[in-house]
C-alpha cells in the first residue's frame, strides 16, 4: 500500500510558515513516503527512518541530480553529486578546512562581523531581521572561510539568490548567475593554484585526486556547490529561526537567563526549521515502507518533516532544550554526503544568537505585519518584520 500525495511540489507558491508544517504533518500522517504527480512523478519521504534508510543506500539511490528539477548548470556539483567510490575520493580532499577546529577559528571574525550588522538597525527600533541579517550574514560567512575580500559578499548573495530564486521564471538569469561564479571562481583558482594558502579556495585549487589535478569543470563544480551549499541553506534557517523567536517571547526569555542553553537551541531551530529538500534517484528496485520503488525514479526526502516525525522526536512540535536526541536530526542529511558545514553552521547560529540576544534580548514580530516562506529546494523564512525596543551602536560607523 502507497499513499497518494496527489501533487504535492515542493516547488508550489503560496506556501506559508504557518501552512507548511500542516501540510508536511498531513503527509507523514498518511504515509512516511508517498507518490506524488508533481514533475512528472516522484516519490516523496516524509518519514525519519525511511530517509534515514534511503541516505544510507547509495547503491540503490544516486545522488545525482542533487537537484529536481535540476539547476541549469553544465558541470555536477562536487562532491554531493558524486556516488561512490568517486564521492570519497573528491570528499576526503577537503576535509581539512571543516574541521571542528577551524570552524572554532572563525568564531572572533564572525562576532565582529554580527556586531556589524546589529549596528546598522539597533537605533531603528525595527527591522526585518532576513533582511539585515539572514541574507548578509551567510555569504559574509562564506568570504571568511574561502579566504576572499568581505566586499564580494554582496555580489555573491545576488549570484545565489538569482539562481535559486530565478531558475523556474528567468532561466537564462540563472544561467548568467552560473556563468559569473564561473567566472568568479575561475580566475581565483588561477591566481592562488601556485601559491600556499591555506584557505579553502587555495586547497582546492592545488587539490588533486590519485595524483591528478582537478579538473576546471571539476573546481567549478565544487565552487559553486560550496557557495550554493553555504549561502542558501543559512540564510532560510537563519530567516525561520527568528520568526519563531518573534512569535515565541517565553523561548527568547529562556534564552536571555540561560545563555549556555544557546547550542541546545541550535539543535532545536535546525531540527525544526531543517531547510533541505534531498533528493536522490532509483538506481536499483527497492521497497520502502511497502512502496515499490524503479529504477529511474525520482525521490524527494523531506528532511524537515522528517524532524517532526514522532516515532523518533516524541511530542516532535515541543521545543525542548532538553531534547536528549535533537541532534539525531536531518537537517545536515546523513552518511557519507552528511553537511561538510556542520560545525561552521553550528558557530555561525551560536554567535549569532549570542550576540543577538545580547544587543537585543526582547523583541517580537511586527504587529500585523507577515512572514514570507520561500518555497523548493531549500526552504524557509525570508522576510521576517519584527520591532524591540531600540539600541545603541557599539562599534562607531565607518
Ligand atoms: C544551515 C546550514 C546548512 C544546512 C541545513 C546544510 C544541509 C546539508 C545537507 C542536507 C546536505 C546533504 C545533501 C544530500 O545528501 O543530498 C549537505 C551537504 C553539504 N554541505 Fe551543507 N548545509 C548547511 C550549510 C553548509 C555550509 C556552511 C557549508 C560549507 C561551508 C556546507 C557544505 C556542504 C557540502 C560540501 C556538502 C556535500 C557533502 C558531500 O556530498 O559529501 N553546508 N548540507
Amino acid at each position: 500500500m502507497t499513499a497518494d500525495y496527489a501533487d504535492y511540489d515542493h516547488h508550489a507558491l503560496g506556501a506559508t510558515y504557518e501552512s507548511i508544517y500542516e501540510t508536511w504533518r498531513e503527509l507523514l500522517g498518511k504515509c512516511p513516503i508517498g507518490h506524488s504527480k508533481a514533475h512528472d512523478g516522484m516519490w516523496v519521504v516524509t518519514g525519519y527512518e525511511e530517509s534515514v534508510g534511503i541516505l544510507r543506500k547509495p547503491s540503490a539511490f544516486s545522488s545525482y541530480p542533487a537537484s529536481f528539477p535540476s539547476f541549469p548548470q553544465p558541470n555536477k556539483m562536487m562532491p554531493v553529486e558524486l556516488d561512490p567510490p568517486d564521492h570519497q575520493r573528491y570528499r576526503s580532499m577537503v576535509a581539512e578546512p571543516f574541521s571542528p577546529k577551524r570552524a572554532l577559528s572563525y568564531e572572533k571574525p564572525l562576532r565582529k562581523i554580527v556586531n556589524r550588522l546589529i549596528d546598522d538597525f539597533i537605533e531603528d527600533g525595527h527591522c526585518d531581521v532576513f533582511e539585515t541579517i539572514g541574507a548578509p550574514l551567510p555569504a559574509m560567512l562564506a568570504t571568511i572561510f574561502l579566504g576572499v575580500p568581505l566586499d564580494d559578499a554582496t555580489r555573491m548573495a545576488g549570484w545565489i539568490h538569482t539562481l535559486v530564486h530565478e531558475t523556474a521564471s528567468r532561466p537564462e538569469a540563472a544561467g548568467e548567475a552560473v556563468m559569473s561564479i564561473y567566472g568568479y571562481f575561475g580566475g581565483l583558482l588561477a591566481e592562488r593554484a601556485g601559491g600556499d594558502g591555506d584557505e579553502l579556495i587555495s586547497i582546492i585549487a592545488r587539490a588533486e585526486v590519485d595524483g591528478q589535478k582537478l579538473t576546471q569543470e571539476e573546481l567549478l563544480g565544487f565552487s559553486l556547490f560550496l557557495l550554493l551549499a553555504s549561502i542558501d541553506t543559512s540564510q532560510k534557517v537563519i530567516g525561520s529561526m527568528f520568526w519563531r523567536m518573534a512569535n515565541d517571547p517565553d523561548l527568547v526569555a529562556r534564552l536571555v537567563a540561560d545563555p549556555s542553553a544557546v547550542p541546545a537551541a541550535v539543535e532545536e531551530f535546525l531540527r525544526l526549521y531543517s531547510p533541505v529538500i534531498a533528493t536522490r534517484k532509483v538506481v536499483e528496485d527497492t521497497e520502502v515502507a511497502g512502496a515499490e520503488l524503479k529504477a529511474g525514479d525520482q525521490v524527494l526526502l523531506l528532511l524537515g518533516a522528517a524532524g517532526r516525525d514522532a516515532r523518533t522526536f516524541p511530542d516532535p512540535e515541543v521545543f525542548s532544550l532538553g531534547r536528549e536526541n535533537s541532534a539525531k536530526h536531518l537537517a545536515f542529511g546523513d552518511y557519507i554526503h552528511k553537511c561538510l558545514g556542520i560545525h561552521i553552521v553550528r558557530v555561525e547560529l551560536r554567535v549569532l544568537l549570542e550576540e543577538f540576544l545580547r544587543r537585543i534580548p526582547k523583541f517580537e514580530a511586527q504587529p500585523g505585519a507577515e512572514s514570507l516562506w520561500s518555497n523548493g529546494q531549500v526552504q524557509g523564512v525570508v522576510k521576517a518584520p519584527i520591532r524591540f525596543p531600540a539600541g545603541a551602536r557599539e562599534i562607531p560607523p565607518g
